[in-house]
């Protein structure tokens, strides 16, 4: 492609097919991330000098060959294709640069244009495909390519991949124009990934988009816990295979055998919502008689106080949660959502439902419209929309809201940061909904994140 890498960290993301043993993985692909531990600019928007960053950049590049090489060589130790390397495909992110003339008013006063690039080869060892990143974040080092890249690569078992990086995934271009155009089934995502709570953590929101789009995404995520960054997985629709750690230094390979055709098994158990459980028909009640059901339900319960509170940078609107059960509502703009719920003990726990409809500004700008219900800080008001990464509490729910978007990523947060899957999602009339009921262990976020992309 004529780009000379130049080095700024590492992630790998490794497909491959394993030939000896097809009869049993008809229908299924091996998928491998590895979640590297790198050195990287601890303070991504304090370099103020392109020529600073690129120092660190090329100081990044001895490093970052011994430990691809490394790399590779243990994980294709591990793997069971070590003796098949042919039929592995390797995403690589890396720098690189581009010369141009200073004919093009875009080029950079040193000649070269530096991109953030995913590279990929192919199990013939050729490189395939590049992908230079449209959505960055704070990156004075790199440039943004002058027309979008939509890449896209084939393979012998999965078929066309899809590829994309880091903050690309909250975006229209190129991620959903990708996916919708290429009826993508399967997309690798390199990240550096400072998670935030309680909507944006990696793994968090790397399994919505799997579900949202029913697709595999194989995420790599940088390993440096001091900054924030940890949480890759291999995702299918109904199925997460994750490392989170904040605990130690250690990369991690994380391999798994996954479905070539995702399936999102969850839909199939409810595509009404008539069911035996005394909350669902009182949802379902509530679907036709707003007025009536919510009073039917609660007596002569006074409605609880709504506040405002900042979460993610966003005034939301809150609600708290202060019956055993009960169902509540809150609005903001054109946005309602609805919460319905069932606490199976009580805890001395606070939660609030959330709403936020409106342009984000901090880091950053894209208009979200979000329904969540999560845990609380402390037990007062104020803190609902703080990190927390304990919880308790379970409890059985339907969250709903009738958002003006069709990208609605659905987001279900446990105690320790681990994950898991809604029983129902889907549309109803003009509502998306999620449900869960059942759960195990306690109840972080809850939450339908959907995404105005015209409204940016
Ligand atoms: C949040 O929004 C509410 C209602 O629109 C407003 O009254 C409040 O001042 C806002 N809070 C902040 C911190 O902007
Ligand atoms: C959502 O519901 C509220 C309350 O019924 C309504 O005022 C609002 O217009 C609805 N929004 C949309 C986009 O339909």
């Amino acid at each position: 492609m004529g780009d000379i890498p130049v080095g700024s960290c590492c992630m790998l993301v490794l497909v491959c097919f394993q030939v000896l043993s097809a009869d049993v993985h008809r229908g299924h692909y091996i998928a491998a991330v590895y979640e590297h531990h790198v050195i990287l600019n601890p303070n991504p928007t304090g370099i103020t000098s392109r020529r600073s960053a690129l120092q660190l950049m090329n100081r990044n590049l001895d490093i970052y060959e011994e430990q691809v090489i490394a790399a590779v060589k243990q994980v294709l130790h591990r793997l069971s294709c070590m003796a098949l390397k042919n039929q592995v495909f390797l995403v690589v992110n890396l720098g690189t640069k581009q010369p141009c003339t200073h004919s093009d008013h875009r080029c950079p006063p040193d000649g070269r244009y530096h991109f953030n690039t995913n590279v990929v080869f192919s199990d013939s060892g050729t490189l395939i495909a590049r992908y230079r990143k449209q959505n960055l974040y704070f990156e004075r080092a790199f440039d943004t390519p002058a027309e979008v890249d939509y890449t896209v690569f084939n393979t012998p078992f999965a078929g066309k991949f899809g590829v994309f990086t880091c903050f690309d995934i909250l975006f229209y271009e190129p991620t959903v124009k990708l996916i919708k155009e290429y009826n993508l089934k399967q997309a690798v995502y390199p990240t550096a990934w400072m998670n935030q709570l309680p909507l944006l953590s990696a793994v968090e929101f790397q399994q919505a988009f799997a579900v949202a789009f029913n697709i595999n995404l194989l995420a790599a995520n940088i390993h440096r816990p001091d900054l924030g960054m940890t949480g890759s997985g291999i995702y299918t629709a109904s199925e997460s295979f994750i490392y989170y750690n904040m605990e130690n230094d250690k990369g991690k390979l994380i391999v798994a055998k996954i479905p070539i055709t995702p399936r999102r098994e969850t839909n199939n158990n409810m595509q009404t919502c008539f069911s035996n459980s005394p909350m669902d028909h009182q949802v379902c009640h509530k679907e036709h008689q707003e007025a009536h059901c919510e009073k039917a339900e609660t007596g002569a319960q006074e409605a609880p106080p709504i506040f405002h509170g900042e979460m993610m940078y966003d005034n939301f609107t809150f609600m708290p949660i202060m019956e055993a059960e009960g169902e509540i509502q809150v609005c903001s703009n054109t946005l309602c959502c609805s919460l319905s719920y069932q606490r199976l003990f009580v805890s001395k726990e606070l939660y609030a439902l959330g709403v936020f409809d409106g342009l984000h500004t901090v880091h950053g700008t894209y208009y979200v419209q979000a329904c969540v219900l999560v845990k609380c800080g402390t037990l007062d008001y104020t803190s609902c929309g703080q990190e927390v990464t304990k919880a308790t509490e379970r409890i059985d729910f339907q969250l709903q809201g009738n958002f003006s978007t069709a990208f609605v990523f659905p987001l279900l947060l446990k105690s320790g940061i681990t994950l898991d899957f809604a029983d129902y999602l889907g549309w109803e009339k003009n509502h998306y909904v999620m449900q869960k009921k059942g759960a195990s262990s306690g109840l972080i976020t809850a939450g339908l994140y959907g995404r105005w992309y015209e409204k940016d």
